[in-house]
């Protein structure tokens, strides 16, 4: 038996048992949001989310050669330009359809379908790690985090991103027309437990990273605009994608409407430029070493086997 097809078969025994004790209520949400969403992400908020990826990969310190995990890969935007830099990809979603969007992305890249925070890898696997908008998605953050350390070599470099809470204007913009449509948040979609949630600010998640281990753990802001036209900015919600598109989509076709109505109001706060609105928008990337080089890692689990493309 191959290690792939050993990793491939332990995922699959997750699947069939549904629950781990690793997952929560939040944790089989995110799968439902997920589910089928992967070509109107790719068309859609994967525009938007690539705009940190040159700076997560700078952070993880990925270059040719570097043996680098793309975790939570969606359509693979992080995994190609990883590979464009001559990094060996290896890449991850909980997702089939998002982990399929990644393969097609990327010639020569099997990515497993797996889910944080436990991932089919031995300790020491990788000598980066990277979770573009990712973490924001788990229902564990800090184990999460603990999940990445330790499938990372010493030395090696884990870098994450998430969005910064309070949210920019364009961040908000589609949940404050549900909000003006009187849409609510379906009752299957819980908010992250409040023992697992932690401040969504540079000293809350470099606190979160430091916590879960890794040593010279930073945080910083990025503030940037996203241009995107109207129609396309609303397609990603409309389409169903992340929880703001199933909020969007609780009300049927009259709440929709409703919805739309205010956010066409609501575009005329922002500037235009070229028939493209301007939509302000801020993140958090965060990074931290595994531990030392040279240091001994954790050793071998002898849980899952390491992984090959
Ligand atoms: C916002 S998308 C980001 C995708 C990609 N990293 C990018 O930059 O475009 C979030 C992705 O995380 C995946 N995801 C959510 N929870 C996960 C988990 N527990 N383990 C692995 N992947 C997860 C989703 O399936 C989805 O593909």
């Amino acid at each position: 038996m191959t290690e792939a097809t050993e990793a491939t078969e332990a995922t699959e025994a997750t699947e069939a048992t549904g629950v781990t004790g690793a997952t929560t209520p939040f944790d089989h949400a995110e799968r439902r949001i997920w589910s089928g969403k992967a070509e109107a992400y790719a068309d859609t908020y994967a525009q938007l989310c690539a705009h940190l990826v040159p700076a997560l990969l700078d952070a993880a310190d990925v270059g040719p050669g570097t043996r680098v995990l793309d975790v939570g890969c969606g359509s693979g935007t992080v995994s190609v330009a990883a590979a464009a830099r001559g990094a060996s990809v290896y890449a991850a979603d909980a997702d089939p359809g998002m982990a399929a969007a990644t393969r097609r992305a990327v010639p020569g890249v099997t990515p497993h379908i797996a889910r944080l925070p436990e991932l089919p890898y031995a300790n020491d696997t990788f000598d980066a790690v990277v979770g573009n908008f990712v973490l924001n998605h788990v229902g564990r953050p800090l184990a999460a985090l603990a999940e990445l350390r330790r499938i990372t070599r010493p030395g090696g470099r884990v870098a994450v991103t998430i969005w910064r809470s309070p949210g920019a204007p364009g961040q908000t913009l589609i949940g404050r027309a549900a909000q003006a449509a009187g849409l609510i948040r379906p009752t299957w979609l819980p908010a992250l437990a409040p023992q697992d949630d932690f401040p969504r600010t540079p000293e809350g998640l470099a606190a979160l990273l430091d916590t879960a281990g890794l040593l010279g753990a930073r945080c910083s802001e990025v503030a940037w605009k996203h241009r995107c036209d109207p129609d396309t900015w609303w397609a990603g919600a409309e389409r169903g994608v992340g929880a703001i598109g199933q909020v969007l989509n609780s009300g049927g076709t009259e709440g929709l409407a409703a919805a739309r109505s205010a956010y066409d109001d609501l575009c005329a706060e922002f500037h235009v430029r070229d028939g493209l609105l301007v939509l302000p928008h801020v993140a958090l990337l965060a990074s931290g070493r595994a531990s030392e080089a040279g240091s001994p890692g954790e050793g071998s689990s002898g849980r899952l086997p390491a992984a090959t493309k």
